[in-house]
């Protein structure tokens, strides 16, 4: 598809998030929540992650997993930001968290610039909305209306964190199961997997599938096997391969060509493209940028509406790492 029609696409898409997300997206959230209370908020969170991004564009992918993973656990409370303290164990060293979530001062960095200009106003759950959605955007990717009023969490579990997040080996029946116990659709599922596109991974996470899985393009595997040995244990259990192995820092529908062609680095990847249900939706996003563009925005906004903490729930808290 011609780059104009791809950014076209791409505009509209902006565009209509909101109205095509109708009036649930947000839930009790609303767009103007910090309208008059903090108005320079999106700029103070998009100049954060703009010059985060500038100094490492994987740190785009890692805010936005960051989401992902605070969302998935009790709803986007901003309860993965919390260090462990003496009554709780939190999120941060849980399975799918520890060694692996990065960007923690990125959002320490912003929140501090967000509480010069308005002290105790904007919750981390929300510049953690906000900067996933920047994330994407500087990236190259779709924008979305961000809808805000979260709470922060007073609480994080990391045995609720180990439960909820899905895991690298998933079935497509698991991860259709996990994104539903979220409310989010088979269709959300796919197009939030397209997040895909951009980051790195750990050898660890993709070794069982690049040694013992079938449906793997065999150069791909041969590739990923020359940097990622078959004996875990030992260095090489951390040793990073991008994602998406073709535009591993641009925010495109590259996943789901490489899925086409069992280039998916997890099994759960190539799950979405593997004779089942969500076949022909990854053809469609393969071929259409613009469809995936729209879709990811939708499904970003679903997700970022999981279960938040309002009104006089949770806190605002001062600092993003502790309850205040
Ligand atoms: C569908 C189920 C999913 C599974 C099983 C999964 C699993 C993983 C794993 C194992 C990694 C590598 C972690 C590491 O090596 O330390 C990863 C990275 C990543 N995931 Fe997912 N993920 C899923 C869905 C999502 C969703 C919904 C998003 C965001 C909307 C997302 C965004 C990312 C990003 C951006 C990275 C790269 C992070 C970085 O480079 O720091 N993932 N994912």
């Amino acid at each position: 598809m011609a780059a104009a029609t791809v950014r076209c696409l791409l505009t509209i898409a902006v565009v209509l998030a909101p109205f095509l997300a109708g009036a649930t997206a947000g839930g009790p959230l609303s767009t103007s929540f910090y309208s008059k209370k903090c108005p320079n908020v999106q700029g103070i969170v998009r100049a954060g992650v703009a010059s985060a991004v500038a100094a490492e564009r994987r740190m785009g992918a890692s805010i936005l997993r960051m989401f992902f993973h605070d969302c998935f656990v009790n709803g986007c409370d901003g309860s993965i930001l919390l260090d462990d303290t003496s009554t709780f164990t939190g999120e941060k060293n849980a399975g799918p968290n520890a060694n692996s979530v990065r960007g923690f001062e990125v959002i320490d960095a912003i929140k501090a610039q967000v509480e010069a200009a308005c002290n105790a106003t904007v919750s981390c759950a929300d510049i953690l909305a906000l900067a996933a959605r920047d994330a994407v955007n500087l990236l190259g990717g779709p924008t979305w209306t961000v809808y805000l009023g979260r709470r922060d969490a007073l609480t994080a579990s990391q045995s609720d964190a180990n439960a909820n997040l899905p895991g690298p080996g998933s079935s497509l029946a698991t991860l259709v199961a996990m994104f539903g116990n979220k409310g989010l659709s088979p269709r959300d599922m796919t197009a939030l997997s397209g997040a895909h596109t951009v980051g790195q991974a750990r050898c660890a996470t993709f070794r069982d599938r690049i040694y013992n899985d079938a449906n793997i393009n065999a150069t791909f595997a041969s590739l990923r096997q020359q940097t990622c040995p078959q004996a875990a244990g030992g260095a090489s259990d951390a040793a990073l391969a991008p994602i998406d192995a073709q535009t591993p820092e641009a925010f495109d529908n590259a996943y789901y060509t490489n899925l086409m062609g069992k280039r998916g680095l997890f099994h759960s990847d190539q799950e979405l493209f593997n004779g089942g249900s969500q076949d022909a939706l990854v053809k469609k996003y393969s071929g259409n940028a613009g469809m995936f563009a729209a879709d990811f925005a939708k499904a970003m906004m679903r997700m970022g509406a999981i279960s938040p903490l309002t009104g006089a729930q949770g806190e605002v808290r001062l600092n993003c790492r502790k309850v205040n």
